[in-house]
């Protein structure tokens, strides 16, 4: 019988063999990529808005399976989630959605998708400048 942990390595390896909300969005309210600058893998979200509500969401890239993984966990939960919400979301919202301990090296993948839809989402409420948008 797996154990916990490996049960979420299993949902790991399901979510980056089988990305759920991948794709492109027809309307998207704004979209970002970003890119992890240490391996030069990128991720890009559609975002579409109802007022401040996320209602849809899509993303595609390429990466690790880590950045793949955490980008599809992630956006199974936006819909639904104010901009606000959106903000408050860190390091431990994404380590919690992958239930793995992720090491140091490792977290900027994990966070990878979390940062580019913040971003998107900042840069679409005029609070960032696009060229501010990095992963360091
Ligand atoms: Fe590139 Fe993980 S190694 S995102």
């Amino acid at each position: 019988m797996p154990s916990g942990s490996d049960l979420y390595r299993e949902q790991i390896i399901d979510h980056y063999k089988r990305p759920r909300n991948y794709g492109e969005l027809a309307d998207p309210t704004f979209t970002h990529v970003g890119e992890n600058p240490v391996c030069g893998d990128e991720i890009t979200i559609d975002v579409k808005l109802d007022g401040e509500t996320i209602e849809d969401v899509r993303f595609r890239g390429d990466g690790c399976a880590i950045s793949q993984a955490a980008a599809s966990l992630l956006t199974s939960e936006l819909p639904g989630v104010t901009l606000s919400e959106l903000y408050e979301m860190d390091r431990d919202t994404v380590v919690d959605l992958l239930g793995v301990d992720i090491s140091p090296m490792r977290m900027k993948c994990a966070v990878l998708a979390e940062k580019v839809a913040q971003d998107g989402a900042k840069i679409y409420e005029g609070e960032l400048d696009v060229d501010a948008t990095t992963t360091e």
